[in-house]
């Protein structure tokens, strides 16, 4: 295959129907239901094709032992009762749970249950050509919710198999109402748009490290980006980057015969309403450098240029929706390995606003080359700065492996922030930079600054303060993704196993708010 070619979901198409479900015809209808304190209950259009199926069809589904949770799903053969002859019921959780969520308001069903239950039916629904979804889908952000559900859940990493594992629908219908609607009909061209990009970032993620070096991972943003209007790329090679004083990003990349790269994506639109930069660490690979990792810990770390993934993608989606939001999102590319020449623990790098550091453990190397991409992007001027990395094996010890580290000191980027994410579905939760840290950064003994914390408490907030170093006095926010990056657990709603493509849907979300005027 070609490294890490771009693919969309093999959904190949995704339209909107007004026809009754019950009367639908397909291979596999889909309809959600609720758990109650009594019983499941069939919900929105799925209601009539529960009485359409008669009273077999609670006792049915109790044989199942189909109760209406979050993530379960039941197959039921109709013999007839409706037009197609298999009927998928997909759970959304506890009545209360699935409520609705302010963003569609009065809605009977919020849309995250809505978007994980539309990704657990295409992830179930196999050996089938159609599918007709028939959840509730009463306004535009289910629809969207719905339809981003549907493609994400549908995603499929194959470029590796001789063979694809299994055929999926190609022929996929959302029920509703709305099929008239042109705001309906915009949500399904977003949804298409955000899950192509999300796609982009997994298959970036879940590409072998050996396959996807600066270099090479460079070309494919450039690439991807290539015909989309009003984009530029400019790529800096390791000459580039010495004359441009990346100390980081060169000191990090040195012990690889790959050498590093700094990608920058810059979309502008006509009119901006803002300036958004995004900063990613794009660690192809992360050995940990001469502070080598164990066996177990190297088997995951090409999902280390998780955030450059995103925020390249990002770039890519606001672009194509045509926000009127100015991005300028920098990659910052290398891979970290030992060799005769790599950094050494005890070396000094001078990072490009001239701060040196001195480098305690070079497996603390996504900070060093984020340090000189937020100098970078910091000069851009910027209204506000969000840095994306796979930093930190202590932000999971603190919120586990789905949820993201929220890092600003600015209160309106972390609402901002925390508002889009929690619309897009993407957990994510605060955590501070705590005063001390300040002179803990600062206690190097040779440099201006100590790389790595001094004892083991703290890891992930101590590169946050790090961080804050390098941007300036542009506001500024770091998302550190190390759990939520990269699912080495069972798939669940719409996330696959491998790379998840996590941030993209966060910071498109929150260009989409810039771009609706909403101050930050
Ligand atoms: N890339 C890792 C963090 C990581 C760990 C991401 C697990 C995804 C899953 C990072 O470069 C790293 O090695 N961090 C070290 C820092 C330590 C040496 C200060 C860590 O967290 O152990
Ligand atoms: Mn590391
Ligand atoms: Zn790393």
């Amino acid at each position: 295959m070609s490294a890490g070619a771009a693919r969309v979901p093999d959904v190949t198409t995704l339209s909107l129907h007004g026809t009754a479900p019950a009367s639908t015809r397909t291979d596999v209808l889909v309809i959600g239901a609720v758990a109650l304190d009594d019983g499941v209950r069939a919900v929105g259009p799925g209601a009539d094709v529960a009485k359409a199926m008669g009273r077999r069809f609670v006792p049915a589904l109790s044989t199942l032992g189909f109760t209406g949770k979050a993530g379960e799903v039941a197959k039921l053969p109709t013999g007839g009762d409706i037009r197609s002859p298999l009927l998928l019921v997909v759970g959304l959780g506890k009545a209360e749970d699935a409520a609705g969520d302010p963003a569609h308001d009065g809605a009977l069903v919020g849309t995250e249950p809505l978007r994980r239950a539309a990704g657990v039916a295409a992830r179930t629904v196999t050996n089938a050509a159609s599918m007709a979804v028939a959840l509730p889908a009463d306004d535009p952000h289910a629809v969207r919710a719905i339809c981003e559900g549907l493609l994400l859940g549908a995603y499929r990493f194959d470029g590796y198999r001789s063979e694809p594992k299994d055929d999926q629908p190609t022929d996929v219908v959302v029920l509703t109402s709305l099929h008239r609607s042109k705001e309906a009909r915009a949500a399904v061209d977003r949804a298409g748009t955000v899950a192509a990009a999300v796609a982009h970032a997994r298959d970036w993620v879940n590409t072998p490290a050996g396959d996807l070096v600066p270099a090479v991972f460079a070309d494919q943003i450039a690439t991807a980006v290539k015909d989309v209007a009003k984009t530029k790329v400019d790529v800096w090679d390791e000459d580039r980057l010495a004359d441009e004083r990346c100390g980081g990003i060169l000191g990090v990349g040195r012990g690889s015969d790959s050498p590093p790269r700094l990608v920058h994506v810059s979309y502008e639109p006509r009119k901006p309403v803002a300036h958004l930069a995004l900063v990613g660490k794009g660690i192809t690979y992360d050995s940990g450098g001469l502070s080598i990792k164990t066996g177990a810990g190297l088997m995951t770390m090409k999902c280390d240029m998780g955030g450059a993934a995103a925020v390249s993608a990002a770039a890519l989606a606001i672009a194509r929706l045509g926000l009127p939001v100015r991005v300028s999102a920098y990659a910052a590319l290398a891979e970290n390995m030992p060799s005769g020449r790599a950094t050494r623990p005890g070396d000094v790098l001078k990072i490009r606003n001239g701060t040196t550091v001195e480098v305690h453990n070079t497996d603390a190397e996504g900070r060093l080359v984020l340090a000189d991409a937020l100098v970078v992007a910091a000069e851009a001027r910027p209204d506000l700065v969000v840095d994306v990395a796979t930093l930190t094996g202590a932000s999971m010890v603190a919120l586990g492996i789905r949820t993201a580290a929220l890092f600003t000191e600015d209160d309106g980027l972390r609402d901002a922030l925390e508002s889009a994410a929690r619309r897009a579905g993407e957990p994510l939760w605060p955590l501070p930079i705590p005063e001390e840290m300040s002179a803990k950064v600062h206690s190097s003994h040779v440099a201006d600054l100590r790389q790595h914390n001094p004892d083991a408490t703290g890891g992930a907030v101590f590169a946050a303060a790090f961080l804050r170093e390098f941007a300036g006095d542009r506001r500024w926010a770091h998302l550190d993704i190390a759990g939520p990056a990269f699912n080495t657990a069972e798939p669940y709603g719409y996330t696959p196993r491998g790379g998840t493509g996590t941030a993209v849907r966060a910071l498109v979300r929150l260009a989409e708010d810039l771009a609706a005027g909403v101050t930050v």
